[in-house]
């Protein structure tokens, strides 16, 4: 099942590039980069990682992008991360990135941008691996802030697939983002959201009312609301699960607890998605195996997930049957 899983091409829809940096390449960047860290090792750092909550990975997952200043920085974080998620099969990654985060540290958005579009491009030439970006607003800064953050990267909005939400989610609901998500949706720029992981159903509800969303990051806990699931599944509306994530940041204490198989009776649009996969133990090729460890599925099962990605994601028609 190793193998097949391998081998199965796989899109990645809910991947945030900052929350894909190693540690290993955290220490190489802070020495390039003459920046102290607060630990000694490698080892150190993923002892680190034992999270609470949502809130006590992103104070980390901050704090562990300061390492990342220049061009070049940004460049060999998604080449890093393009490489390995290469050789897990995966053949296309949507990333989220957060330049609110990088502008709070005096790191402007055409560093960040010019990092990634040119690691990329590579990625594309030299592994064969697609990619789209989403331009991500944090969700626990002014709304002001966000609407700020998409008019400043006009030069860029031609090369943004998507906009989204993240960061801490319980008590930054999807309306107070009501204008910046119109705005985007003017530009004709597809929405996605955060909404579901730690945040309540009506959460969820509000970001396909209000922001027009067409995928749900997450989106687990709908289950508490049957209304709410018999919608996603009439829609039809993609949620991008991150089993991994859940069980590191504590939605669920294990994975036999995980709602996945729930999700799947119910007849929803799932897919399989890594979120940090450099914080929550593994990426694309270790989640989909947890889930085959947890419950057993058939490859018939992986199939229908890794294809749902397929139909979901930001590609050309052309790329897509390519896939298919
Ligand atoms: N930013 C990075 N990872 C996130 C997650 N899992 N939820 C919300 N915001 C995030
Ligand atoms: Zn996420």
């Amino acid at each position: 099942m190793h193998d097949f899983l391998r081998r199965l091409p796989k899109a990645e829809l809910h991947l945030h590039i900052e929350g894909s940096l190693e540690p290993e390449l955290m220490f190489s960047l802070a020495e390039r980069n003459g920046i102290r860290l607060p630990y000694d090792s490698v080892e150190e750092v993923r002892a680190a990682y034992d999270f609470t909550d949502l809130q006590s990975f992103l104070d980390l997952y901050y704090q562990g992008m300061s390492v990342l200043r220049t061009a070049e920085d940004f460049h060999d974080l998604a080449m890093d991360y393009f490489r390995r998620a290469s050789d897990e099969g995966v053949v296309h990654v949507e990333m989220h990135v957060d330049p609110q985060a990088h502008l709070a540290r005096g790191v402007e958005l055409p560093v960040v941008m010019e990092g990634l579009s040119l690691a990329r491009r590579r990625a594309w030439r030299e592994l064969g691996l697609s990619s789209a970006l989403i331009l991500a607003f944090l969700r626990d800064r002014p709304a002001e802030e966000a609407m700020e953050m998409l008019e400043r990267a006009a030069p860029y909005w031609e090369m943004l697939d998507g906009v989204g939400l993240d960061s801490a989610e319980q008590g930054n609901p999807p309306e107070k983002f009501v204008a910046v998500f119109r705005f985007a949706r003017e530009l004709g720029i597809p929405r996605v959201a955060h909404a579901g992981e730690e945040g309540p159903p009506e959460y969820i509800r509000q970001a396909l009312d209000l922001l027009d969303v067409c995928r749900i990051d997450h989106g687990v806990r709908c289950l508490e609301d049957p209304a709410l699931v018999a919608r996603l599944r009439d829609e039809q509306v993609v949620l991008t699960v991150c089993p991994l994530s859940n069980v590191r940041l504590r939605v669920v204490e294990q994975m036999a607890d995980h709602p996945l198989p729930q999700l799947l009776e119910a007849g929803l649009r799932l897919t399989l998605n890594s979120d940090d996969p450099a914080y929550f133990g593994g990426g694309m090729l270790a989640n989909f195996e947890a889930c085959h460890d947890a419950f057993g599925w058939s490859r018939e099962t992986f199939v229908a997930l890794a294809g749902n990605a397929l139909e979901a994601a930001f590609m050309s028609d052309e790329r897509r049957q390519a896939l298919l």
